[in-house]
């Protein structure tokens, strides 16, 4: 993976979050914001962040980059390869800020704006050198959603372009290269469709902010979070497909459905509803209570959809295996093979704030995968009807972890042999041992569904492993049942 060095101009809700993603996937980060209060509020992000971002991966991230805070934007820029400038959305404090940060920063660096509505082509008006700044717009929180509107010029290099792509593409984003520069770009052209017509059903009485937001999250919104809009409408025209809903739902464009254009004036009292209702709403919790909320809910969405390959969680997927490269046998057999390196995600904590009981013999499960795989039985082989089943698993639980701790499984190789397969997984968190897992497997007959010998590749493999593990000292807990004190 590319590593480098990224500027953040300007810490706030958008700056830490890009901070955050930069710093937990290897970036060395360097931020200027002139608000005293933004290095408690961007540490505050990162810890958000550290809880929720490497747990989506089912791989280990790179090790964190630095973090630190610049008196002056002088500073902060120097020798940076990617600037990150997320100061407030007004055109003549940015302008302001590229003069500045291109009187200091390197020629060759990519200067990404997070504006939310401004074009490019304004942005690049007056700067001394337009080629070098391209607009970048993620969404909230950074560290968690993947889209990235790159809006670029024509005065902007194709190389510079496609070098922007592939870092955002490094740190785990998705590049939407807008083809052509509008305000708003794309997605906030929706945003702003749903919260115009949503401010006329509360200004005309039809509903509080409770009842479209249940409206959003009971419904569409679910849909939209894994098909978006025209995948999903595809379907709702049945078998006949787009052009029957067009049919059936083209006539209603020309119905009152909708008050787009027609913007209802934010008059004090349509800020007071707002506002109250909201209250009404949200306000027993915190925005950090909400904020984690929001985290939790969406890493366990978008593992939802790692499982099924699908949408977000099929970018995912395409990460994980970009920052894990291709598995292999490690050259030197005489200690235990690392099968497992990750961090605990969110959704595999409980009531009790520790990694469930459960998850830990999926992480012993995904071990015996991996070892599976090492030996030679992937896919391919699988394929071609063999296999290894788990007939008897034992687990020690010996000490608990958190949400975003990165775990270590060692695997030991206790027997190879014929048709079994017998395993001994330590669990641990740097030095410290969490857990003890011991597996016997049985080499099976996909067709017949009962046991045979490995093809001679795997088993070849296997004895070869397993041979160099019988230097090893016996694993202390092995062979061992439950034992009942006293
Ligand atoms: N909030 C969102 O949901 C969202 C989403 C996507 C993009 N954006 C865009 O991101 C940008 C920042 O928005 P935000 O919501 O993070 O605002 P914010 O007010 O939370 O943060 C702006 C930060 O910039 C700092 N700042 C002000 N002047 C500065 C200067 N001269 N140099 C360096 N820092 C300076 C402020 O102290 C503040 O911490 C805007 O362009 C906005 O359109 C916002």
């Amino acid at each position: 993976m590319q590593k480098g060095t990224a500027a953040i101009i300007g810490g706030g809700v958008i700056g830490g979050g890009w901070a955050a993603r930069f710093v937990l996937m290897g970036w060395d980060v360097r931020v200027f914001d002139p608000d005293p209060e933004a290095q408690r509020k961007i540490i505050e992000v990162l810890a958000n962040a550290r809880r929720s971002l490497p747990g989506l991966s089912d791989v280990a991230l790179p090790p964190e980059g630095t973090l630190r805070f610049h008196d002056t934007m002088s500073a902060a820029v120097d020798g940076a390869d990617w600037i990150q400038e997320s100061v407030p959305e007004r055109l003549a404090l940015k302008h302001k800020v590229y003069q500045t940060l291109q009187e200091h920063c390197a020629e060759g660096a990519i200067i990404g704006s997070s504006t939310s509505g401004f074009k490019p082509s304004e942005l690049q008006d007056c700067a001394t050198r337009p080629a070098q700044i391209i607009v970048t717009h993620p969404f909230n929180p950074v560290y968690l959603l993947p889209l990235v509107e790159l809006v670029p010029t024509d005065k902007n290099p194709p190389e510079l372009i496609q070098r922007a792509k592939d870092i955002l593409t490094g740190i785990g984003m998705y590049p939407l290269h807008v083809r052509a520069e509008i305000d708003a770009h794309i997605a906030d052209r929706f945003l702003e469709a749903v919260w115009r017509e949503a401010l006329w059903l509360i200004k005309d009485g039809i509903a509080t902010t409770t009842e479209i937001d249940n409206a959003i999250r009971y419904g569409f919104g679910l849909r939209w979070a894994q098909m978006g809009l025209f995948e999903t409408y595809r379907i709702a025209g049945g078998e006949a497909g787009m052009r029957h809903f067009i049919e059936q739902f083209g006539p209603c464009l020309s119905w009152p459905w909708t008050k787009l254009m027609d913007v209802p004036e934010l008059t004090d009292d349509l800020i007071d509803a707002v506002a109250g209702q909201s209250d009404a709403q949200s306000g027993m919790y915190s925005i950090r209570e909400l904020e984690r909320t929001r985290d939790t809910n969406l890493v366990t969405i978008l593992r939802g959809l790692k499982a099924q390959d699908w949408g977000a969680g099929k970018l995912l997927n395409a990460q994980d295996a970009r920052v894990a490269g291709v598995p292999a046998l490690p050259d030197d057999l005489t200690r235990p093979i690392v099968t497992v390196e990750r961090a605990v995600p969110l959704d595999w904590t409980d009531y009790n704030g520790h990694m469930n009981e459960a998850r830990y013999l999926q992480a012993f499960g995904d071990a015996t995968d991996r070892m599976m795989l090492l030996v030679g039985c992937d896919a391919d082989y699988i394929a071609t009807g063999g296999s290894y089943f788990t007939v008897e698993t034992h687990i020690r639980h010996l000490d608990e972890v958190h949400a975003g701790a990165v775990i270590r499984v060692e695997t030991q190789v206790l027997l190879g042999e014929g048709k079994k397969m017998h395993l001994f997984h330590r669990m641990y968190q740097g030095d410290r041992e969490l857990a003890t897992g011991e597996h016997m497997l049985v080499h099976v007959s996909l067709e017949t569904r009962r046991a045979c010998d490995p093809a001679p590749h795997v088993a070849g493999t296997l004895a070869r492993v397993a041979s160099a593990h019988t230097a090893l000292p016996r694993p202390e807990g092995a062979g061992k049942a439950i034992g009942v004190k006293g």
